[in-house]
């Protein structure tokens, strides 16, 4: 049997992933291929206690390494429980989010380094890599623009602008840095970010 594949999607808050995602998973099911979508930090009911315990807004005494750890927490058992076994049973999986929200967020975004969280999450994946991660980028103002439309902000998005502007430095720069990260221009129509990501999938099918 074919192994899978794991595909990630990144980008800041209000990017677009999750459009973007549930789109590609209606592709790749119409192609025949058996797909699984997944969340950070979540998709294991142990990972979404972890996800409540990150993004509650009374836990505001929360440390930055307590942070990378409970992350790095939720993404072991989601590996160990969902992703690996969908891989080596040959299916696709869909991640919103994955190692590299933690190296902008926590490695940038809360200055803990890069090298940091990425031995930590080396750890925590058991050396697990994205096949290929869709990097969703808009200009900084209009995603607090989308974002600014919701009615309720948890933990993280209220961290205020400036860890919010190193984020989208952070993932600006990192995007740079691996061919397995291809960078999505998401400040255009549904359909042509959709066409977009197709393209550049193709070949791994
Ligand atoms: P979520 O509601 O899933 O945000 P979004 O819809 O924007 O993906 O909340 C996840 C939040 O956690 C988001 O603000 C990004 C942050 N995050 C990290 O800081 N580090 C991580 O490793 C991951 C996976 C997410």
């Amino acid at each position: 049997m074919n192994k899978g594949l794991l595909i990630t999607f990144e980008g800041p808050d209000g990017s677009g992933k999750t459009t973007q995602i549930s789109m590609l998973k209606e592709y790749l099911n119409n192609k025949g291929f058996e797909v699984i979508y997944t969340r950070e930090p979540g998709g294991t009911k142990i990972s979404e206690k972890i996800r409540d315990i990150i993004l509650d807004n009374k836990n505001s005494e929360m440390s930055p390494m307590c942070e990378a750890l409970l992350y790095a927490s939720a993404r072991a058992q989601l590996v160990q429980e969902v992703i690996k076994p969908a891989i080596e049973s040959g299916k696709i999986v869909i991640c919103d989010r994955f190692v590299e929200s933690s190296i902008v967020y926590q490695g940038i975004g809360r200055n803990l380094g890069e090298d940091r969280i990425r031995s930590i999450n080396e750890a925590a994946t058991d050396g697990l890599k994205a096949d290929i991660t869709f990097m969703l980028t808009i200009p900084f103002e209009e995603g607090l623009r989308r974002k600014a439309k919701q009615k309720s902000f948890d933990r993280l998005e209220n961290s205020g602008s400036e860890f919010h502007r190193k984020v989208y430095e952070g993932y600006m720069n990192l995007a740079k840095s691996a061919d397995y990260i291809k960078v999505v221009d998401a400040n255009k129509p549904i359909e042509e970010v959709h066409k977009d990501i197709l393209q550049l999938i193709e070949n791994l099918l």
